[in-house]
């Protein structure tokens, strides 16, 4: 292992780009504080310059070098979900170039859960700007496989760290003027979760032509095929009749459905099964020339909540 890593030391130092694993999604990681690497992710993945990146550190000791005025609600809740799937944004300091947040005057960190690229990060001496490693718009990939089919000859390195344990994006979490935190994107981490340390949270929820988070843009996280969400199977079973039908499902199967056209997120219906499944399960349909893919709302509670939010934006036409 120290081999792979050592190789992706060496291509980082030489301005490049490879695909690191994280515990949510697989990243694209880059030197944070080089524009011509992070340039090169934004040319990767086809992604307009406003959007921002994330940037991976190994400790929170990090944080000061690269932030400002950092809340003692963000320390709190670094403490709580550090290293996992929990991203704030926080006032930046002049040592991140402004490609990486987009102009603004704010930087989003996290510290992610995998052991293999918390190995990497704290060898490194920058730290990894790192948006999910796949092209603008498409599915995440939770799997090297996915990677493999987006970047094929693109990327010198994909670190093969398995399949990733969450399954769906960090939470982001910013602060308005009275440092009161906000909600940006739904995430691996309930609202309830973070509200245990913060109190009522707010959402952010306002789309408009500069998102402050992706999950924010109304498309996202599509399918090549068409989808539709639905909470009545049934209505939207009799609409789609004669169509080469997929459906991803919370628990149980369609009787009327072939088997391997059907996606069942968790039989024993947990929520943080599902959350690891989803994405994957919409790559294998999406693989199957369909013309549909029915995606059938899951309980909107917890993770629910969540899941249900990436599925509207990826049936979105
Ligand atoms: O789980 C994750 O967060 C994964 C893994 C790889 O860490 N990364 C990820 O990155 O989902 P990405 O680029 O697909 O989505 C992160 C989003 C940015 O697109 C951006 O909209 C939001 O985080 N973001 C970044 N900087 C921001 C800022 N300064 N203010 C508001 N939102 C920001
Ligand atoms: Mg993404």
């Amino acid at each position: 292992m120290s081999e792979i890593i050592d190789t992706a030391i060496s291509e980082l130092k030489d301005g490049g780009i490879i695909a690191i694993p994280t515990e949510t999604v697989y990243g694209l990681g880059g030197n944070a504080l080089s524009e011509a690497a992070v340039k090169k992710i934004f040319d990767l993945k086809n992604r307009p310059l406003h959007n921002p990146l994330i940037v991976h550190i190994a400790s929170v000791d990090e944080l000061e070098k690269l932030a400002k005025n950092i809340p003692d609600v963000a320390y709190r809740l670094a403490h709580t979900f550090w290293p996992g799937p929990l991203t704030l944004i926080l006032k930046k300091k002049e040592i991140i170039p402004s490609i990486v947040t987009a102009g603004l005057d704010t930087v989003a960190v996290r510290i992610p859960d995998h052991w293999l690229t918390l190995e990497l990060l704290k060898k490194l001496p920058f730290p990894l700007a790192a948006p999910s490693a796949n092209p603008f718009g498409s599915i995440s990939p939770t799997k090297p496989d996915h990677v493999l089919k987006y970047f094929k000859n693109q990327l010198n390195l994909i670190i093969d760290g398995g399949e990733c344990q969450r399954g769906i994006e960090s939470t982001i979490v910013g602060f308005d003027k009275s440092q009161n935190p906000i909600i940006f994107r739904q995430g691996a981490i309930t609202a309830e979760e973070i509200e245990k340390i913060t109190g009522k949270l707010h959402f952010c929820t306002h789309e408009d032509q500069r998102p402050k988070a992706p999950g924010m843009l109304s498309k996202h996280y599509s399918p090549k095929t068409k989808s539709c969400l639905t909470n009545n199977l049934k209505t939207t079973l009799q609409f789609f009749e004669g169509k080469k039908i997929g459906a991803l499902l919370f628990q149980n199967p369609l009787g009327d459905l072939p088997l391997d056209h059907q996606e069942i997120l968790s039989e024993s219906g947990d929520l943080k099964v599902a959350a690891k499944n989803v994405y994957a399960a919409m790559h294998r349909l999406d693989q199957k020339n369909l013309d549909i893919i029915i995606f059938e709302q899951l309980p909107d509670k917890g993770l629910g909540i969540t899941i249900n939010d990436k599925l509207r934006r990826a049936a979105k036409d």
